[in-house]
């Protein structure tokens, strides 16, 4: 029997029936490989992350073994918003002088596991990712200030009315609204939940046809509303919400958190890690990964997931000690890293160096240039503006050339080279000055 049937817009063709491993279109964000599970009628195809319901002229039979996280994640969280659950928690010490205008209800379902909103600032507009109750959205809120803004996102409609439920009560309590929680995928922050669920109130999916309407909406909405705009943010925070996403939708989360930060913006992401590969059985087990147990990333894979994103200055920031959780001998605990993008461009060479000032003896960044510790490396324009801000400034010492290149007036720079700048270089071929100290340079003392 020939199959047809769709997964995210791709046709996919095979003679291969219930319970058959398919392989599907490399570009696909579900895995490579789906176990197919024939449910009712034919047509109706649901991506549910890893799980694929395929529904084919009655034949019921075949499973999945995939976990379905979205509704793992939805079952856990639900009940969460309305009564707190200890399993969820994980303790962390939120400066108190900023819980004291959020309610007791929101404070008791706090399941963070470290706390991003400390590496804000005052003026900046903040996207808090899986907000949850809104803890983290009501502190940052009160760090960037009236003149900053906070918008929360996440899709569990509980979670959603607890932060909004006393939005107005903070807003009077700080003498401004800057808090605003939009409903949306962490994966996909560019569609619009709400809109998209009104869309499919009045037009519901109840076959191949409106299914494939249904995704073309969905485009439409995200190219011309969408939820959260490119290079929009300054920083993206998150609090133990990121293990939650499926493997398979990991790539375009990162991308995608990419994608709204502003130019020079960061991201500040704490999130539970482990020491060693989690076993199939533990990710398959739907308690264990929506308690942000088996989705755990790799402790250097979660760092990589960034690189591999664009960011550069990629950094952890602080890592729990004792374990939270230990299960099978491996163990979970929390990081909170910083990422920041801006690297992306053109390299002029402007003439600039840099001196990396140790202790290491060489350091290499995150596009492949190497330093050696004292040596004035010659970096292209934009390098030395990156090189001149957190998170490298205080571990080099920035060499202008005696006069400055405009950009309109360098070459094009081949930032792949690591090579030393010659003084001469930065002073001027013609550079010609004698000047030895004077007898006032020590304040009269004498200092040779
Ligand atoms: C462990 S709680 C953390 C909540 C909050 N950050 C805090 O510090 O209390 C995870 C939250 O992320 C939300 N969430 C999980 N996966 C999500 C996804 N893919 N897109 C949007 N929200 C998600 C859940 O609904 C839940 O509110």
């Amino acid at each position: 029997m020939i199959i047809e049937y769709w997964i995210s817009g791709v046709k996919i063709r095979t003679d291969k029936g219930s319970g058959h491993r398919v392989r599907l279109h490399s570009n696909l964000k579900i895995s490579d490989f789906v176990t197919v599970q024939c449910t009712r009628s034919f047509g109706v195809l649901k991506n549910t992350g890893d799980l694929v319901d395929l529904n084919l002229n009655g034949d019921s039979t075949g499973t999945s073994k995939s976990l379905d996280v979205e509704q793992a994640v939805r079952e856990r969280y639900s009940p969460a918003a309305e009564a707190a659950e200890p399993a969820l928690c994980c303790p962390v010490d939120y400066d108190p002088q900023y819980l004291k205008i959020i309610p007791a209800e929101i404070i008791e379902r706090d399941y963070g596991c470290g706390d991003p909103s400390k590496h804000v600032a005052a003026g900046e507009t903040v996207l808090d990712l899986g907000s949850g109750g809104g803890k983290i959205c009501y502190i940052a809120a009160q760090i960037v200030g009236k003149a900053g803004k906070v918008i929360g996102v996440d899709r569990n409609d509980d979670m959603l009315a607890l932060a909004r439920k006393y939005q107005p009560e903070i807003a009077s309590k700080l003498g401004y609204a800057n808090t605003e929680f939009r409903k949306g995928s962490i994966q996909d922050l560019a569609l619009n939940l709400e809109t998209f669920e009104a869309y499919l109130a009045d037009d519901p999916v109840t076959s191949s046809s409106d299914w494939l309407r249904a995704e073309a909406k969905a485009e439409q909405l995200r190219e011309s509303e969408p939820l959260v705009e490119d290079d929009s943010v300054d920083v993206v925070v998150s609090n133990c919400v990121l293990n939650l996403v499926s493997n398979a939708d990991r790539q375009q989360l990162f991308s995608e958190i990419f994608r709204v930060l502003n130019r020079g913006g960061r991201a500040v992401i704490s999130d539970i890690v482990c020491d060693e590969p989690v076993p199939q059985h533990l990710q398959d087990d739907p308690n264990l990964w929506s308690g942000c147990v088996s989705g755990a990333f790799g402790e250097d894979e979660f760092l990589q997931a960034f690189a591999e994103a664009g960011f550069y200055g990629i950094e952890i920031l602080s890592r729990q000690e004792e374990a939270w959780a230990t299960v099978e001998g491996i163990e979970f605990r929390s990081l909170t890293v910083r990422a920041y993008k801006g690297k992306e461009g053109a390299c002029h060479d402007q003439k600039q160096a840099v001196i990396y000032n140790g202790p290491w003896s060489k350091v290499m960044d995150d596009d492949g240039h190497t330093l050696y510790r004292g040596k004035r490396m010659a970096v292209c324009g934009k390098t030395f503006e990156i090189y001149s801000h957190e998170p490298y400034a205080s571990q080099i010492t920035p060499v202008p050339p005696s006069e400055a290149v405009p950009v309109d007036e360098a070459t094009e720079y081949d930032c792949h080279r690591n090579v030393v700048r010659h003084a001469r270089e930065t002073k001027g071929q013609d550079y010609d000055a004698t000047q030895l100290p004077g007898s006032d340079c020590c304040g009269g003392e004498g200092c040779c």
